[in-house]
């Protein structure tokens, strides 16, 4: 498999990383990055303020700073162990992490990211999360949602199944006792619309294993 020169500098943003986390760090850049980076990079702003909500160990948060000094990027994360590493790059780039959300400054983003995030939130918190980042995003900025397709398919079950098992053995960090709340994709893009968004574009995921959906909105 190429490696190619864009994951192997955010691989090396994560050098000092514990052993334990580096594999799941260095699993996640090598075999998840690239389906998600095709969509996403239709979407990086020229400049201003981005927000990465649930951004595990800051990839994608980073990524875009990699890709785009001029961005003010901030990642949050619910998971202490993931922020702890997180915050281990912010000196080679300058991306503020932190989990604790009253640090957060919901203003003017340009770009909001929930990459793999929502699927934990009960539709209820979905629904509020989705309220304040509209109303936190600047006119024309976008909400860049990635979340599970759910479905009556094997690949759906599968996952659901695998995340069961990751959060009951804590795989993202012991503080995090989420659930698991999927909903289809017309319920997402319902909620989506009744909060005023502008679906820009829906786009299913060809994943052998997981059946990823990209949900794109516009203020
Ligand atoms: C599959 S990971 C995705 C991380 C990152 N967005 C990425 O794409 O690499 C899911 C993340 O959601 C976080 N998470 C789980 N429940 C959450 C909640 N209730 N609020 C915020 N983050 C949560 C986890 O800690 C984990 O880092």
């Amino acid at each position: 498999m190429k490696i190619s020169d864009e994951k192997r500098q955010l691989l090396k943003l994560y050098r000092d990383s514990s052993l334990a986390e580096k594999l799941k760090i260095y699993a996640r850049i090598i075999f998840n990055f690239d389906q998600i980076k095709k969509h996403l990079d239709n979407f990086i702003p020229a400049e201003g303020n981005v927000l990465d909500w649930g951004c595990g160990y800051g990839i994608f948060a980073n990524y875009l700073r990699l890709k785009n000094p001029k961005l003010n990027v901030v990642g949050f994360d619910i998971s202490k162990v993931r922020i702890e590493e997180a915050n281990k790059t912010t000196p080679l780039l300058g991306v503020k992490f932190t989990s604790d959300p009253s640090e957060i400054k919901f203003d003017s983003f340009k770009l909001v990211l929930l990459i793999d995030v929502l699927l934990f939130l009960p539709v209820d918190e979905k629904k509020s999360l989705l309220k304040t980042i509209y109303t936190s995003l600047e006119k024309g900025g976008i909400v860049f949602i990635k979340d599970t397709l759910k479905s009556e398919s094997l690949r759906f079950k599968w996952t659901k199944f695998e995340e069961s098992l990751k959060l009951k053995f804590g795989v993202y960090g012991k503080n995090v006792k989420s659930g698991l709340h999927y909903i289809e994709v017309d319920e997402l893009t319902g909620i989506l619309e009744g909060i005023r968004y502008e679906i820009v574009d829906v786009i299913p995921e060809t994943h052998i294993i997981y059946p990823g959906v990209f949900v794109i909105a516009r203020k």
